[in-house]
């Protein structure tokens, strides 16, 4: 509803702003000058001791010298009390002893439609809900309960059941009097095009209901409890109460959440935010079935100026972060800031609250990394910056991205921080004046390519290469596969220092065969070298499939090592991620079987499979089996290409 501006000036201006805010402060009266207006307070934005929040009575505006918060009333009341600007505006005009003002004909004429349209909506979720106490809702409840919600959090999300009827839900509503083109309306039922009787949208699924900000139900999402279902999840279509892009999942809950300090976490799904929520993250939201849009972002920011955005731990999490960081870009600035947070491979935050706690989850919340560091990641992760085309080529896209952020100041600390960073990657002595503060913690490239790492392995002489491939050998299994695989990921990293950077969390990440590889593992990432890393080392250059490897063969070639090391790194992967579903699925057995598993079973195993064998075998795509590698081996041969230990 647009309201007349003269009304919002009238209201502000009848209710003192100390007034609006004094609710939630504690005025510092000393330094405050009450006859003028002229009020101090600690912040209620953020935590501090000191009062350098500052309020104006006469202008009717508030400032925190510390953490810049500003705005008037009506600011106030939606981003510290939560308040939609409607909510805001009555509760103001109520203090202000003024009525709403009269809306227009035509704008009444929809508001009505639509409190018809949500009308029908509660009367649908009543109806689901009550359909999932009965008879045929049996596989359902099994169902919810095997994924762990009891009748206490179907109730809090108001979960119910579409039974498998063409018309159950057409004729319930009909029955109590709603016209046909309501149900159709509020895309509850669909009219066929041959004109026939409407028939229901949902049918066989697990319904969510979808509301707004206010708690009013605009829409539904249904999970399909047949694994074979054309949808996995199927939602409401767009209607005059469902704009998908511009609503949230669980929105007014988790609005109230942050109100009161907790974070805003954005996730994929519906069911990740009932998990979160149920896990004490209650400042869940998820998009509605589509990827986050720029509205959604808008809406998001004005909850939270930092929401984490949690997303799955997969290929496909890891793409739409990629994308979020462009749609984000042109929007970030002082209080507009995202964070992220990486998900173990292959989990969404249900399945790690449910395999690993609470504890896990807020553990991976806390690594949350800021977009610049992301950023960061997508232009550089898996390359090589050898030549200075290749980094003016770096340059250049870094650039391009933050030029894309409107706030000036932001832009220069976007430059700063990518200016640090290319500085540790290309290799130069950290500066004595870098600001600590901008390095984070974690999977920051380190100096890496300092004294004693290019140094580190002088490969001896093969007696001579062998071309029978043990990885080739039918008999091999798939642990000694994996084994060697991983034995050439830490070849590679200990003749080509330079690529560590790019990989480094994903070595952290490798479950190692043994100790002493764990110890070389270490020494790779924090440029140490100790006994044992070194006995790891040797082992692993003695092995004549290593040796004969181009990548080792070729170290100069730093492109060709990268990206075998990529494609390596990318099989011991799979095969832990398919380890991690046999796992999963090998506990869940346990009790009774969940809809799911037989799949997973057989994706598993399908993945194991794709890891182990043909693949893992076939190794041309490591350099084997190829006439350059053969050329390669063969000048390798002739010419001394292994230089001697020194010393
Ligand atoms: P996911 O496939 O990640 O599902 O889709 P999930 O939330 O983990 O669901 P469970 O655990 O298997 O029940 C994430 C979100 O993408 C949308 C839904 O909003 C879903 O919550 N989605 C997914 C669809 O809209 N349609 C689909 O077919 C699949
Ligand atoms: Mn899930």
């Amino acid at each position: 509803m647009s309201l007349p501006p003269q009304f919002l000036d009238e209201i502000r201006a009848r209710v003192p702003l100390s007034r609006v805010i004094g609710r939630k402060v504690v005025w510092d009266l000393r330094r405050s000058n009450q006859a003028k207006g002229d009020w101090w307070a600690p912040c209620p934005f953020h935590g501090e001791k000191t009062a350098s929040f500052h309020v104006d009575d006469q202008k009717g505006f508030y400032y925190c010298f510390g953490c810049h918060a500003k705005g008037d009333a009506l600011t106030f009341l939606r981003e510290a009390e939560g308040l939609g600007f409607i909510e805001a505006v009555e509760l103001l005009a109520a203090e202000a002893g003024l009525p709403m003002p009269e809306r227009d004909p035509r704008q009444v004429q929809r508001a009505d439609r639509r409190t018809e349209l949500v009308e029908v909506m509660e009367q649908a979720v009543r109806w689901f809900r009550m359909q999932l106490g009965m008879g045929p809702a049996e596989a359902a409840r099994a169902y919810l309960g095997r994924r762990g919600l009891d009748e206490a959090a179907c109730e809090a999300f108001g979960i119910g059941f579409a039974p498998d009827q063409r018309q159950g839900l057409y004729n319930a509503l009909r029955a109590k009097g709603i016209a046909e083109a309501l149900i159709v309306e509020a895309g509850l039922a669909a009219k066929p095009e041959d004109g026939g009787a409407p028939f229901d949208r949902f049918r066989g699924r697990i319904i969510f209901p979808i509301r707004d900000g206010r708690g009013r139900c605009i829409a539904f999402g249904g999970r399909a409890m047949d694994p074979n279902a054309r949808a996995k999840y199927l939602n409401s279509p767009e209607t005059p109460l469902f704009d998908k892009g511009r609503n949230l999942y669980n929105i007014g809950p988790a609005r109230a959440a942050v109100a009161k300090g907790r974070p805003l976490v954005v996730a994929e799904g519906y069911m990740d935010v009932i998990a979160l929520v149920r896990a004490g993250f209650e400042g869940a939201v998820a998009p509605l079935g589509t990827a986050i849009t720029e509205d959604q972002l808008r809406l998001m920011w004005r909850i939270s100026p930092e929401p984490v955005i949690a997303l799955d731990g997969d290929q496909a999490g890891l793409r739409a972060a990629m994308r979020l960081i462009d749609l984000a870009l042109p929007m970030t600035g002082p209080g507009q800031a995202l964070r992220f947070a990486f998900l173990p491979q292959g989990l969404d935050p249900d399945d790690l609250i449910r395999a690993r706690g609470a504890g896990a989850m807020g553990a991976v919340l806390d690594e949350a990394r800021p977009l610049v560091d992301l950023l960061w990641r997508r232009e550089t992760e898996g390359r090589v910056f050898d030549s200075p085309e290749r980094r003016a080529a770096l340059d250049k896209a870094l650039a391009e991205a933050v030029a894309k952020i409107p706030d000036k100041d932001t832009r220069d600390h976007y430059h700063a921080v990518l200016r640090n960073l290319k500085w540790e990657l290309f290799g130069n002595r950290r500066r004595a004046d870098a600001p600590a503060a901008a390095r984070p913690a974690r999977d920051w490239p380190r100096d890496w390519q300092g004294q004693g790492r290019n140094a580190r392995f002088q490969p001896v002489a093969p007696a001579a290469p062998t071309r029978a491939s043990r990885l080739s050998s039918p008999d091999m299994d798939g642990q000694q596969a994996e084994a060697l695989v991983e034995a050439m990921v830490l070849a590679i990293c200990a003749t080509h220092p330079g690529l560590i950077a790019p990989v480094e969390s994903r070595l952290e990440r490798l479950e190692p065969q043994d100790a002493d590889r764990a110890a070389l593992i270490h020494d790779l990432l924090s440029g140490t070298q100790s006994q044992a890393g070194q006995r790891a080392l040797e082992s692993i250059m003695a092995d004549p499939h290593v040796r004969a490897a181009p990548a080792i063969l070729r170290p100069h070639d730093g492109d060709a090592a990268a990206g075998i090391l990529a494609n390596a790194l990318d099989r011991i992967e799979a095969r832990r991620a398919a380890r991690e579903e046999i796992a999963r699925a090998e506990a869940e057995i346990e009790g009774l079987a969940d809809e799911g598993l037989t799949w997973r079973m057989a994706q598993s195993a399908r993945a194991r499979q794709q890891a182990d064998h043909p693949s893992l075998a076939d190794l041309s795509d490591l350099g084997e089996d190829s006439d350059a590698y053969r050329a390669i081996l063969d000048a390798a041969l002739k010419n001394e290409i292994w230089r001697k230990p020194r010393g």
